[in-house]
């Protein structure tokens, strides 16, 4: 088998991959792989903006970023690393701007801003314009002029390579095994340094804003290898996506000034959220809508969805601040925003949870925070945390950069004082080819898309916005079932080249491993905190429940958790950071 060797090997091509690579390139060796063309990645999707004090269109702080923040994780999220990503925030943007991206402006010239949900003045008085923009192609913008950086500065990339194993020596992490999908050929990559910025998990529900690449495969990589994941519970459904399609309609559209009414045409929000109203955050946005349907005030001959309103926006507002989300209301509903409401439901949006780092992007691998030497995450698979039970719109981008940046940097101190690669073992690639073996030798079984098909029911009937213990005992059960059935798959396809059946078979298996975790997790936490909300314990409980889950992934394929302390660093000196009830 092939071997190829680099200081430092980066798996996935989004934002924080691309930031951290950006960072080592010219003083290292540094290859990025990516199962896709990197300017298909899944941050590309990004639409309204990404988050920042800049103070640009009225007073603002990173303080009042932080309280946000913090208030908005339902608590959850680690205080010293919410603080370091928002006092990090303006610097990161400004960075941003010199690097190329072509933000919004104001007249004065200033990178533009607008409100988002959860995003206040003065600890939470009223909405307040934090939010940086380019129209509602932010991450596309941004994905772009990271790309062209890294090309700058000669970063090797390998596209088309998906990573299928880590290579472990002992305890460390020194390389990954990948196959190229234009020859099937497996390649192992050596490297003193590995990083994961694989992505988020949404294609294990039904509706999602999620690509079809974002199948969690860097989650199931490493809990295979005995390294835990974190607060998997906490599942984001962003209020807003495309009615029956679940494609994105940016929460910016509610910041321009869009306003969601039920069916008979009431601006709902101000019974849930009297302060901030359609600008409250997303948790909150997601279960007041569904609410309304269940109490049949829903929209359409089905009352099964409500309505954003931006009948208000003139037509040359939408053009400018909303090209991309009026474009998708008219290609797939056939709806013009500017005359009519568009049809939305929430979404499967994006993971708060995900592989547990420090906030240098070093992967830890028990509630100690014991590290995995060689070893980092950052972005949607990591958790760091700072997004705790519920993560504020725009505050994703920033945790990208911010992360992936610490962790470049981090590396490039590790990579000083490392003497060099450790060994690699001889068989890192056996695990690998058993896999694909197994697969293709099989004659029987189900095809991969039935058994994803049952998967994605499950998880969006059972593991949803609303969750109780008989729904969630009952998914843990059947998960357990699926994942015996997504091992005895067919794949009939055996070719050499592009073998897509193959590996969404490979795929199939780390969605139903991680789907287990977040079942898993979701049934032991009794109590309702952000984006996860038991009816039968609708209040938070901070006695019994503010701690981080660890799961982790047992040889049968059954889950374990265990509990890990919330930092709460800021809440010691200021009171204004003690958990209390979140009102809005
Ligand atoms: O609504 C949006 O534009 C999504 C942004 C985000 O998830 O941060």
């Amino acid at each position: 088998m092939e071997i190829r060797y680099h200081d430092v090997v980066i798996v996935g091509a989004g934002l924080a991959g691309l930031r951290a690579a950006v960072e080592l390139a010219g003083k290292h060796d540094v290859a990025v792989l990516s199962k896709l063309h990197p300017l298909r990645s899944h941050s590309g999707a990004a639409q309204g903006g990404v988050s920042a004090a800049l103070g640009n269109a009225e007073e603002d702080s990173p303080l009042w970023h932080a309280y946000d923040t913090i208030k908005g994780s339902d608590y959850l999220a680690d205080q010293y690393a919410v603080e370091v990503m928002c006092n990090d925030a303006p610097r990161a943007i400004i960075e941003l701007e010199h690097l190329g991206v072509p933000f919004s402006r104001f007249d004065s010239g200033h990178i533009a801003q607008r409100p988002f949900g959860g995003h206040t003045r003065n600890f939470g008085e009223a909405p307040v314009r934090r939010t940086c923009y380019a129209a509602d192609r932010t991450g596309h913008v941004c994905l772009h002029t990271l790309y062209e950086q890294a090309l700058k500065q000669k970063v090797r990339f390998y596209d088309e390579f998906q990573v299928l194993d880590l290579c472990m020596s002992g305890d460390a992490v020194n390389g990954v095994v990948a196959v190229e999908l234009k020859s099937r050929a497996l390649v192992t990559f050596h490297a003193r340094a590995v990083m994961f910025a694989t992505g988020g998990y949404g294609k294990a529900w039904k509706t999602t804003s999620n690509a079809f690449a974002n199948t969690g495969d860097g989650l199931g990589i490493v809990m295979r290898n005995g390294i835990p994941l974190e607060d998997m519970e906490f599942v984001q459904f962003h209020p807003t996506g495309l009615y029956q399609l679940g494609i994105l309609i940016t929460e910016a559209a509610r910041g321009e000034g869009g306003i969601l009414r039920n069916g008979s045409g009431e601006r709902f929000m101000e019974r849930y959220a009297p302060t901030i109203k359609d600008l409250a955050p997303r948790d909150i946005v997601s279960r007041s809508i569904y609410r309304e349907l269940m109490e049949g005030r829903g929209a359409g001959p089905g009352k099964d969805h409500v309505l954003l309103d931006l009948t208000e926006l003139s037509h040359e507002k939408i053009a400018e601040k909303l090209p991309e989300i009026e474009s998708f209301a008219k290609i797939y509903l056939g709806v013009d925003p500017s005359e009519s409401p568009i049809p939305v439901l929430p979404t499967c949006h994006y993971a708060m949870g995900g592989i547990p780092t420090d906030v240098n992007g070093r992967v830890t691998r028990d509630a100690g925070g014991t590290e995995v030497q060689g070893f980092w995450a950052a972005g949607e698979v990591a958790c760091v945390s700072v997004h705790g039970a519920n993560r504020l719109g725009s505050n994703s981008l920033l945790d990208l950069i911010v992360f992936g940046r610490r962790a470049g940097k981090d590396i490039a101190g590790f990579l000083k004082k490392s003497q060099g690669p450790l060994p690699l073992e001889a068989d890192t690639s056996t695990r690998v080819r058993d896999l694909i073996d197994g697969l293709l030798g099989r004659n029987g079984g189900e095809t991969v898309a039935e058994v994803r098909t049952a998967l994605q029911r499950l998880m969006m009937d059972k593991v949803s916005v609303f969750r109780n213990e008989e729904g969630l005992a009952e998914a843990v059960r059947e998960l357990r079932e699926l994942r015996e059935r997504a091992r005895e798959v067919r794949v009939l396809d055996a070719t050499m080249s592009f073998n897509s059946e193959l590996l969404e078979a490979i795929e199939l298996q780390y969605m139903v491993d991680y789907s287990a975790t977040v079942a898993a997790a979701a049934l032991k936490r009794r109590e309702s905190r952000g984006a996860h909300s038991r009816d039968d314990y609708p209040r938070r409980d901070d006695e019994n429940h503010l701690e981080h889950s660890l799961c982790f992934l047992e040889e049968d394929g059954s889950v374990t958790v265990s509990e890990k302390a919330v930092d709460l660093s800021l809440a010691a000196s200021d009171p204004r950071f003690v958990p209390k009830e979140r009102k809005y």
